[in-house]
């Protein structure tokens, strides 16, 4: 395999493209407003407040809907085929506006335009996406829609590689009091499954002064919680010379006085000692740890190339148990991998009893071109998928209501995001364990981490009541 050398986006290129954007800006003849659609993981999310950020520097607004939109852009994943056909779908969906509105502007980025051969799929079989770009090259947007709106050309550009380290983006966020910090981009594992190593490229970690300065930042707004994210949080530092490690990271993110601090993901293999006593010791940690296992049989886990075994997955739950015992721990599961057996998935329904997951994130294995679990043998019968799943959802949702009703009687404390959804009355937020917690409150609650005693369990959300003060 080719080295990949870590490319730092200097200064001066994104004052370079800071000069596009003022350019773009002053033209005449240029889509006012923008709209994007996002589909995938935080990690996407996070790109499209990025994007977000920049067509606002260049003088654009967001639109309150993609039908009013002069530009919309679609910031696309292809974890699974289902997520890369609903964007193809919605993009080819956007031409029948563009009939009625030649003006309007379309724009395709994101994991999926980094596909091998996407970039070449687009221009032939989507003439109607005026610019594409990939994940590696988001900061050259400025300079991208200048060309595009000028030339009246249509714009791919798409790089080879995968390894750039951006710093200075404008970012417009979504939420005051949450915020996603990225610390480090790629994935080095190839789980046998998976195509994120090779549209997001090799591990690179942000600087941790960099990182520093950006919790920093948002501490001083009032930021509540930040997420940060990450392919494989726990080898952060790994790719840098003098590079800390993931605990010393948090250790000293909890010193800049964040009041909370979530991250995700986190791979079994590299969940370190260090890491389970820092989450024992920091207070601004939240009590909530994502740890996917993919699958409960290690012949399965094997030919997943996740390197672990289910024992040793056992092992580390039991240890950041012993070290927290109030946390709540949440999945990845892929049902119906090549080649899988009743039995083996059995060991998958076994592990979830075995474990009591708060909740967990359950997946069809989907082949992806490249990855080498699309060339074994053993494709399960689609019927068989889709019973197994339904197993196994079935199965969570129990285990879910056994945590709930055991929460129930316990004191949480919760970031109020809002008013609840099926009832404007009550606030919602989430517990330290991330679980949704359903109260009545004054709106100016709002942003606020209150103590609430927990009262009742649903399917999916706790009920409480503010807990007052004597
Ligand atoms: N098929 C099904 N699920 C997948 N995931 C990743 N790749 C695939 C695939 N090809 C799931 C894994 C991962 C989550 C983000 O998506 O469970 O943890
Ligand atoms: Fe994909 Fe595995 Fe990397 Fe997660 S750890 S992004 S599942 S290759």
């Amino acid at each position: 395999m080719r080295e990949e050398v870590t490319i730092r986006i200097s200064p001066e290129e994104i004052a370079a493209q800071q000069q596009f954007a003022r350019e773009f800006s002053a033209l005449d003849h240029r889509p006012k407003t923008y709209f994007i659609v996002t589909y995938g993981c935080q990690m996407n999310a996070h790109d499209s407040e990025k994007l977000s950020g920049m067509l606002e520097s260049m003088g654009m607004t967001q639109a309150d809907c993609k039908e009013n939109a002069d530009f919309v852009l679609h910031n696309t994943c292809c974890i699974r085929d289902n997520a890369e056909r609903k964007a193809l779908g919605n993009v080819t969906w956007l031409k029948e506006i563009k009939k009625e509105r030649p003006e309007l502007m379309i724009g395709v980025c994101g994991c999926m335009v980094q596909e091998p051969g996407m970039a070449e799929k687009i221009l032939r079989q989507y003439p109607f996406v005026e610019i594409a770009f990939g994940t590696g090259n988001i900061h050259r947007l400025p300079e991208l829609m200048l060309r595009a709106v000028t030339t009246r050309r249509r714009v791919v550009s798409v790089p080879d590689e995968q390894s750039t380290v951006i710093e200075g983006l404008p970012i417009r966020r979504e939420s005051p009091f949450q915020s996603y910090v990225t610390i480090m981009y790629g994935c080095n594992n190839f789980c046998s499954y998976c195509i994120v190593p090779y549209v997001r490229g090799r591990e690179r970690s942000r600087n941790a002064d960099d990182i520093l300065r950006e919790v920093e930042g948002l501490q001083k707004q009032g930021v509540q919680e930040i997420m940060l994210l990450g392919q494989n949080v726990n080898s952060y530092g790994n790719d840098m010379e003098n590079g800390i490690s993931f605990p010393r990271l948090l250790h000293k993110i909890g010193e800049t006085g964040i009041p909370r601090i979530r991250f995700m993901t986190s791979h079994p293999k590299d969940l370190s000692d260090e890491l389970i006593e820092e989450m024992a010791v920091n207070p601004a940690l939240c009590r909530h740890l994502h740890l996917p296992v993919q699958a409960g049989n290690n012949r399965i886990l094997a030919a997943m190339n996740r390197r672990y075994t289910r024992e040793q997955y056992l092992e580390k739950v039991n240890k950041i148990r012993a070290a927290v015992p109030d946390i709540g721990l949440t999945t990845d599961l892929i049902v119906a991998f090549p080649g899988e057996t009743e039995a083996e998935f059995e060991d998958t329904m076994d592990l979830v009893r075995t474990v009591g997951f708060d909740s967990a994130f359950t997946f069809i294995y989907s082949p992806r071109v490249g990855t080498r679990a699309a060339e074994m043998p053993g494709r399960i019968d689609p019927a068989v998928a889709t019973q197994r799943i339904e197993k196994l959802i079935a199965l969570q949702e129990e285990m879910t209501q056994k945590v709930f009703a055991s929460l129930v009687g316990t004191n949480e404390t919760v970031l109020v995001t809002g008013h609840a959804r099926r009832n404007e009355n009550q606030l919602t937020g989430k517990c330290s364990r991330n679980i949704s917690v359903n109260f009545e409150g004054p709106s100016d609650a709002i942003g606020k981490i209150l103590p609430i005693h927990i009262t009742a369990a649903s399917k999916t959300t706790l009920r409480g009541e503010i807990l007052k003060g004597d």
